[in-house]
């Protein structure tokens, strides 16, 4: 039963209810004009502490289509947080006015403390640089749609693995998946760290290799997904500097690659992808960034226990 849980990490769902989630936004997909009003009456409410497009507008766009109301902040700034108050005062407060909230926060744990201080649905949009379930949620209705399949295929994730949450997330939702083979692609200092690893990858016995240069991989991989240098995870700019544009995937290193392979980007894109790929016909982070708004309507429904 998923009604009036939270959902701070991927490991927080089974697979059956992950596979539960996925299939109910297939359902929307088929259909949105028969959900246009299951969460009358509902509010979600938006904390945001940090940036954010898509998370935060796919959410809003997510509780809007399904018949409810949405409120919040985009900036810690514009909320009594600039005043010094805790996440916990905050939580209990949009309790008492929502129904269910999304949180996006700089600091790694804030979603699950918040979710410790109410009885309202709390979803994790992102905390700091460790977990993005949502942004998987994603990712998989979006391989699962164009690939027909979560199993038996090589991805290749490439770009800041060690900051990435999105990386993070992903990496243990496919873990329980069969015959996923992982090429992870980086410079030396932005692998994946070490939890994920040792907890995620060698103790499942899931096979993987860590490499720095995309052009000696492209041809093995079946999903490309391509992540942002996090510049604000880093302690200093020249660092960042030096890194941020380790990887452009352009038509030329394109070439290389599988024909049906799919490209995938959480977004923000900054240098990572050309913009002359994204009219090839792998390229598939503008859809990816549809089927987010997808698949949150589906979570929203099965966190608040609404059906059709
Ligand atoms: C990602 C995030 O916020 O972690 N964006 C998103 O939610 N789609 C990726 C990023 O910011 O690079």
């Amino acid at each position: 039963m998923l009604k009036g849980r939270s959902l701070i990490e991927p490991m927080d769902l089974t697979l059956e209810e992950l596979d539960e989630i996925l299939d109910l936004a297939d359902q929307i997909i088929a259909g949105p004009s028969e959900f246009a009003d299951v969460c009358k009456g509902k509010v979600l409410g938006t904390l945001f502490y940090e940036p954010s497009t898509r998370t935060r507008l796919s959410f809003e766009a997510a509780m809007l289509r399904l018949g409810g109301s949405v409120m919040g902040f985009s900036s810690g700034e514009s909320s009594s947080a600039a005043k010094g108050e805790s996440v916990a005062d905050t939580i209990k407060t949009v309790a008492c006015y929502a129904d269910i909230a999304a949180m996006r926060h700089p600091k790694e744990g804030a979603p699950k403390v918040a979710a410790m201080n109410t009885d309202m649905p709390v979803i994790n949009a992102g905390d700091g640089g460790h977990q993005h379930p949502t942004q998987t949620l994603t990712d998989l209705l979006t391989i699962r749609s164009l690939k027909g399949k979560l199993n038996n295929f090589t991805i290749g994730i490439c770009g800041d693995l060690k900051f990435g949450r999105t990386v993070h997330s992903l990496i243990k939702a496919l873990s329980r998946y069969e015959n996923i083979k992982f090429v992870l692609i980086s410079p030396e200092e932005l692998r994946i760290p070490e939890y994920i690893r040792e907890e995620i990858l060698v103790r499942n016995g899931i096979e993987f290799k860590e490499v720095e240069r995309l052009e000696n991989v492209m041809e093995e991989l079946d999903v490309l997904y391509m992540t942002r240098v996090q510049k604000e995870r880093f302690f200093n700019e020249a660092d960042y500097i030096r890194l941020k544009d380790s990887y452009i995937v352009n038509n030329e290193k394109l070439e290389k690659a599988k024909k049906d392979m799919i490209i995938l980007h959480p977004l923000p894109r900054v240098n990572e992808i050309s913009v002359e790929v994204d009219s090839d016909p792998r390229a598939c982070y503008f859809k990816q960034a549809k089927y987010g708004m997808f698949v949150r309507m589906a979570l929203i429904m099965k966190l608040l226990g609404v059906e059709k």
